[in-house]
């Protein structure tokens, strides 16, 4: 490189930049170097690099030996006085631009960095990264908080909507039972007052029934005797009486006075157990006899049981009955779970029916696969548990209540039965006035299609 060359290649470079020989005289310099130093142009090029540089000349020259005999560049420091007296120190690096030989010197290229600037970089750069450190830090900070917020706030979400959920599940239920015990209610009152009104007639007719056997038997009486006191007329009489088939009248009247008495003793019957199921006068807490409930219960449903229109079998039931001890409740409330669950157990039935279940064992109790196929049954039994408890089982063997959908069957509104049979209300009412409000247990066990099992426990007091 020659110096103009030089000139050309570092007029436009920012760095002061010297071409200096291996005898160290300065052979061109860029306007930087005026710049930092304070001298002039012609100042500088009159010097060597010993005079410009405070450091021995010794040191200097085996700098620039380094220098012109290397390929690299060569790193080194250089202390050289600004014109104002102060020493500046400047990290300097060296590269040969033409390596020496016989006929001439070795031409170097220096490039000079201040110390001070390089340490402000260094320092600004260290702050530079400091800072974005720092920086960083504040956004994982940042982004952490803000995770955790929103997961917090997720499950605050999620907290709100089970809990509106369960708000929302509480006032169906509460409404549902509103409805349901004013149904109840006036189907009690109706039944009462229909019971009441029954009551009088029919007690009227049953107490009669003896005083028409006695007129009767007076008037039969009355008719013989007339005959032994007029045996000129009995020859007519007899006529008559043949004609009249009153032999036959004779001995169908006490028939016809035995199936009344039968039939009223029926009615009443009935008629004290519609009053037992409404107990109206009863809805508060009473000691009572649960088997009545439930008897009353069957005679309520026995329509459903008898088996109709040629398409449902007859239902069987089986009683079990237990010793049970009187046991305080609100003796209505229970008569609506009977209700309920026997309701339950004859739809679940009523469904195998119309799968065709029972149309293909056509008798009953065949053996199939060692399985007693029974007819269509639902068996209450009822038993106490020890001095404190008594337990109802309803076991009907009907279509059963899948797997999957076992866990469903208190929730209001759940339901497997078609719009205007199945409401999904039974259960969930039953169970409210079971745990809620008698403090006993409601569960089930059930195999499908095979049978199903609700079983009631509750405190004797
Ligand atoms: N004994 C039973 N056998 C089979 N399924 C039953 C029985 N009892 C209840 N279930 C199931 O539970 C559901 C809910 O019963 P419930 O609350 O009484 O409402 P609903 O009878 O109006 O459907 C029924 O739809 C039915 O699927
Ligand atoms: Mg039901």
């Amino acid at each position: 490189m020659t110096p103009e060359q030089f000139i050309a290649f570092a007029r436009v470079l920012p760095e002061p930049l010297l071409l200096v020989n291996s005898k160290g005289e300065i052979l061109e310099i860029n306007k930087p170097v005026v710049d930092i130093l304070g001298f002039s142009r012609q100042e500088i090029l009159e010097k060597t690099i010993f005079e410009l540089a405070t450091e021995p000349e010794s040191k200097i020259t085996s700098y620039l030996k380094a220098c012109a005999s290397s390929r690299t560049m060569v790193l080194g420091s250089l202390n050289i006085n600004h014109s104002n007296g102060k020493t500046l120190v400047f990290r300097s690096q060296g590269a040969v631009v033409s390596p020496g030989s016989k006929e001439c010197l070795a031409l170097i290229l220096l490039r000079l960095e201040e110390r001070k600037n390089a340490n402000i970089n260094f320092i600004l750069l260290n702050k530079k990264i400091e800072e974005l450190g720092r920086e960083i830090q504040r956004r994982k900070e940042a982004e952490t908080a803000l995770s955790k917020a929103n997961q917090e706030l997720e499950l605050r979400v999620e907290e709100r909507t089970i809990a509106l959920i369960e708000t929302l599940n509480e006032l169906q239920l509460t409404q549902a039972q509103l409805i349901q015990s004013e149904k109840m209610s006036s189907l009690g009152q109706i039944v009462a007052g229909v019971a009441h009104e029954i009551n009088n007639p029919i007690n009227f007719i049953y107490g009669n029934i003896p005083h028409l056997e006695n007129y009767i038997k007076t008037l039969l009486d009355f008719i013989e005797k007339h005959c032994e006191y007029e045996p000129d007329n009995c020859s007519e009489l007899q006529y008559f009486r043949e004609m009249m088939d009153i032999d036959f009248i004779v001995k169908d009247i006490n028939k016809i006075l035995g199936s009344m008495k039968f039939g009223t003793q029926r009615i009443q019957s009935i008629v004290q157990l519609l009053r037992n199921f409404s107990r109206m006068d009863e809805a508060e807490f009473k000691t009572v006899d649960i088997h009545e409930g439930i008897d009353s219960t069957l005679m309520m449903l026995s329509h459903r049981l008898q088996g109709r229109h040629y398409q449902y079998p007859e239902i069987m039931v089986i009683k079990k009955y237990g010793e049970l001890p009187f046991i305080s409740c609100y003796p209505s409330k229970l008569n609506q779970v009977f209700i309920n669950v026997i309701n339950n157990a004859i739809d679940a039935i009523e469904d195998l029916v119309i799968s065709g279940h029972w149309a293909k064992t056509k008798s009953p109790d065949i053996n199939i696969e060692n399985q007693q196929v029974q007819p269509p049954t639902i068996c209450i039994t009822t038993n106490s548990i020890d001095d404190n408890w008594i337990e109802i089982n309803v076991t009907d063997n009907g279509v059963g209540i899948e797997e999957h959908l076992q866990n469903q069957v208190f929730n209001p509104f759940f339901t497997t039965k078609p719009v205007g049979k199945g409401t999904g209300l039974g259960l969930a009412i039953s169970y409210q006035i079971i745990v809620k409000e008698h403090n006993g247990h409601l569960s089930f066990h059930s195999i499908p299609k095979q049978k199903t099992t609700f079983t009631i426990k509750i405190p004797i007091k």
